[in-house]
């Protein structure tokens, strides 16, 4: 296993971009390609990683927002969408910077796991964004574009304290 290089908005935005192809066929490659992202996403400390953020344009994405529980997604689409959530969002591609955005609260996706299963996942809350955000990424389309504002890391934990002291 590799830790790969996470491209950055400041300096690889026309990287970040391009649309990803999708996989046609599921191999080895594929395979290290995953077991890549994660120790990559591993060593970023992040909950999600798209293949062209590390310059691999094809459409791969993980997320693990528990330790262990790890989304490995091929070729994933989204196929229900139910309701609201308006969240702070950040990315590994911009450090620093976070984006408020509405997303939706629930969502399905399905994909294609490593072994060539088709999977059905359904996602609420902090997942249904990380869905939405690491499929945006294969598309080109970063948090920041359908973001109400953008914040500075200060801004983002000033609200989110707001936030929980208003619970
Ligand atoms: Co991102």
């Amino acid at each position: 296993m590799a830790i790969l290089n996470i491209l950055k908005e400041d300096k690889n935005i026309s990287a970040l971009r391009k649309k990803s192809r999708p996989i046609e066929i599921i191999d080895k490659r594929t395979a290290t390609l995953l077991d890549d992202m994660r120790e990559t996403l591993k060593e970023a400390g992040g909950i999600g990683l798209a293949a062209p953020q590390v310059g691999v344009l094809r459409r791969a994405a993980i997320i693990e927002i528990e330790e262990g529980e790890l989304i490995e997604m091929i070729n994933p689409e989204i196929v229900y969408r139910e309701g609201e959530q308006q969240e702070i969002e950040g990315c590994l591609s911009s450090p620093g910077k976070f984006a408020e955005t509405v997303r939706p609260a629930k969502i399905r996706v399905t994909y294609t796991n490593r072994n060539g299963e088709k999977k059905e996942k359904e996602g609420i809350e902090l997942l249904a964004r990380a869905f939405c955000h690491e499929i945006d990424h294969l598309d080109g389309i970063l948090c920041f574009d359908k973001a109400k504002r953008i914040l500075t890391k200060e801004e983002a934990d000033e609200l989110k304290k707001e936030d929980q002291e208003g619970k």
